[in-house]
This record gives structure tokens, C-alpha cells and sequence, in this order.
């Protein structure tokens, strides 16, 4: 069954600690999106907010790195060991130094790519990894529209998944909703990131609920 995470870039930020409560028994963990406004045009949280939200929860981190440098943020960041740590294919810095960092912290290193990048880019990093997250939304900013040609390419990346024997798992994030996510888990996805479709809701538990039926 695939697992949906909460992204709490739309949460009510000011009541956070609220929110994780009531949310803590229901979710597999939290998607907490790190932005730069150099890798993209927004700004969200640095270290200090992001170990805030780790005393408050013993669920699963799975940390989206929106930065144009990924490499220092394995050292300032004290994520607890078995959080999912996602870096984009398209930000700087050496691939294989970044994964190496990342396992040393006993985090779980996940590749990220943009809608515009083609999946090739990412195979070679397969074998030393079993992680990636297919954009779906341009990043940057939650409540956008779900970009459709990620279906077709996350069908190539799970057909792939299947004749290379290979046994990675397959996030998706952006614009997905009820309608959207049934299709995305048939064609292969695992891990799911939604911030509008929980939290522009007065009941978040509900909604959280209604999508998880919708699987
Ligand atoms: C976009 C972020 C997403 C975002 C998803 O840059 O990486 O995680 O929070 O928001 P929705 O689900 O509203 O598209
Ligand atoms: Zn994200």
C-alpha cells in the first residue's frame, strides 16, 4: 500500500504543533519542503525549524532539499537517522559525494528530478540509491495543477524498475489530490506528497482520510 505524507508547507504554521498532534496517529511521517529562493523563487525553513518539528513527531522526516547546494545541508541539518532525505539531480555539487554524506548521517538518500528533466538522468545514481522523487509540479510552491505527462514518465521509471530488478522506491509531488492519486499508485508510485489537498480543509483529519480511501 502506498504511503501518503503530509507536506506541511500549507499547514497552519502558527499552530503546528497542534496540527502534528492530531495528525501523529494516522500519517506514515511528513514531507517538509527546504526552499532557498535561489533554487526557486520561495523561502521556507532552515535548521532550527526543521528539529522543532522533529521533537514534536516520532514519524518518518522525508526532508525535499530545494537548494541550489545540497552538500552543506547533510552537515547542518540533525535529521534523526531513517528520515528520507530528497536532493535534486539538477542542483550542484557531486551526486555520488552527496549520497556517500547522506548514508553516513543514516538517513535514507532519495534523487529528486523537475517535470522537465528526463528520467536517464537519474538511472546511473539507481544502483547506489533506492529513492527517487518525480516532480510533478514545477517546485517552489504548493497548489499547483498536477503536471499529466508525469504519469507517462513514471510508468518508464517503474517499467524500468521492473526489468532491471532493480528495487527502488517511487515518491511523487505536486497537485495531487483524490481524483489524481489512485492513477498515480496503479501506475507505480509508493510515496506521496500532498499539501493542499490535506490542508485547504477545515478537517485535515478528513481529508488525510478521504485520500487515503481514494488509493
Ligand atoms: C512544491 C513542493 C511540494 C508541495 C506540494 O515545490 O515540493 O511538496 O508542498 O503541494 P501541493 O500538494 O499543494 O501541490
Ligand atoms: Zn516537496
Amino acid at each position: 500500500m502506498a504511503a501518503i505524507y503530509p507536506s506541511l508547507i500549507s499547514a497552519d504554521l502558527l499552530n503546528l504543533e497542534h496540527v502534528l498532534h492530531e495528525l501523529n496517529p494516522h500519517v506514515p511521517g511528513y514531507h517538509l519542503d527546504i526552499m532557498d529562493s535561489h533554487f526557486v523563487p520561495n523561502l521556507t525553513w532552515g535548521p532550527a525549524f526543521i528539529d522543532a518539528i522533529a521533537r514534536k513527531t516520532h514519524r518518518q522526516l522525508w526532508v525535499h532539499l530545494m537548494v541550489t547546494n545540497p552538500l552543506p545541508w547533510c552537515e547542518i541539518l540533525q535529521l534523526p537517522a531513517n528520515s528520507i532525505f530528497s536532493f535534486h539531480v539538477e542542483s550542484e555539487g557531486n551526486i555520488a559525494r552527496i549520497i556517500k554524506k547522506i548514508k553516513e548521517k543514516k538517513w535514507i538518500p532519495s534523487i529528486t528530478i523537475n517535470p522537465q528533466t528526463a528520467i536517464e538522468k537519474v538511472l546511473p545514481s539507481l544502483e547506489i540509491l533506492n529513492h527517487v522523487l518525480l516532480m510533478s509540479v514545477e517546485p517552489g510552491f504548493s497548489g499547483q495543477e498536477f503536471i499529466p505527462s508525469t504519469v507517462e514518465k513514471l510508468k518508464r521509471l517503474n517499467g524500468y524498475r521492473q526489468t532491471s530488478g532493480l528495487t527502488f522506491t517511487i515518491g511523487i509531488d505536486g497537485g495531487i489530490n483524490k481524483n489524481n492519486i489512485k492513477n498515480l499508485t496503479d501506475a507505480g508510485a509508493n510515496h506521496i506528497a500532498a499539501a493542499s489537498a490535506i490542508f485547504n480543509d477545515n478537517n485535515i483529519i478528513d481529508s488525510f482520510k478521504e485520500l487515503k480511501e481514494a488509493l
